[in-house]
């Protein structure tokens, strides 16, 4: 249009030419980088878990009978060897599984956020509709901010969770944690499928969570800076190492 009209032609004309010396580039691939902020909830009481006599196991026990405490304020690693019983503990101190014998109490008003080693099942949920289902108050925008937050492009954010990649779906999975209350984070190997930057952001963000902690991790490097204290599952299993 501005060709056309004769007061603007020379301008139009000289802005055309300066656009076809110009090189057209490739648009920088959209490569977010993650950042998670864990939110606190309230202060719970002091105690959080206790143990009496806790034996877990799937029909065969897999620990001794188990009496310990976790206290508000504590960060632990959880560590041992791949199948000692470490997700299995976790799940039967949440109430997930049966335990054997024995029991564990839970401390008042704790807000526990999980983070399950594997997650199977047939969801075919996009990551939009998973947030979604955990957010409904937001509006679409506040869901893809928080997802493009933990590190998901757009792309990702409108695919199904189910066709991500591990890492992918990780930091879906840390989304859902990340935006909600919390004041006890338990995590199992958290790190699997993450990469260096989102591994260190994670670090990070653990460091500066006021809650307590309980993760299991394989990683010293990845653990040492952020618990005050490491828990050996060899001194609690039944099984000949
Ligand atoms: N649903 C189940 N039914 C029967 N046995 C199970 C079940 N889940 C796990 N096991 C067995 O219980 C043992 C402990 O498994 P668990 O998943 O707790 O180990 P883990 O310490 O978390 O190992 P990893 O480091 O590989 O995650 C393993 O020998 C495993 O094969
Ligand atoms: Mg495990």
């Amino acid at each position: 249009r501005n060709k056309a009209r004769v007061s603007t032609r020379n301008m139009a004309m000289s802005r055309q030419k300066k656009l076809d010396k110009m090189d057209v580039i490739e648009l920088a691939a959209e490569k977010p980088k993650p950042e998670f902020n864990f939110r606190y909830g309230r202060t719970p009481g002091k105690m959080l878990f206790e143990t009496h006599d806790l034996v877990i196991g799937y029909g065969e026990p897999l620990s001794k009978p188990l009496n310990f405490y976790m206290e508000r304020g504590q960060k632990i690693a959880l560590v041992g060897t791949n199948g000692i019983g470490k997700t299995t503990l976790l799940k039967s101190m949440l109430g997930l599984i049966p335990s054997l014998s024995g029991s564990c109490d839970q401390g008042e008003n704790l807000q526990i956020g999980y983070f399950e080693q594997e997650v199977k099942g047939d969801n075919k949920n996009t990551c939009i509709e998973e947030l979604w289902q955990e957010f409904p108050s937001y509006s679409q925008y506040e869901i893809r901010s928080a997802l493009a937050k933990c590190g998901l492009t757009t792309k990702h954010i409108e695919s199904q969770v189910r066709v991500l990649s591990g890492g992918e779906q990780a930091k879906v999975r840390l989304c859902k944690l990340v935006n909600r209350d919390t004041n006890i984070l338990v995590l199992d190997e958290p790190t699997n499928h993450l990469d260096v930057d989102a591994k260190d952001e994670l670090k990070k963000a653990l460091k500066e969570y006021r809650g307590s902690l309980l993760l299991i991790c394989h990683e010293p490097e990845f653990y040492q800076d952020v618990v005050n204290e490491v828990w050996d599952m060899s001194k609690w299993t039944t099984k000949v190492l």
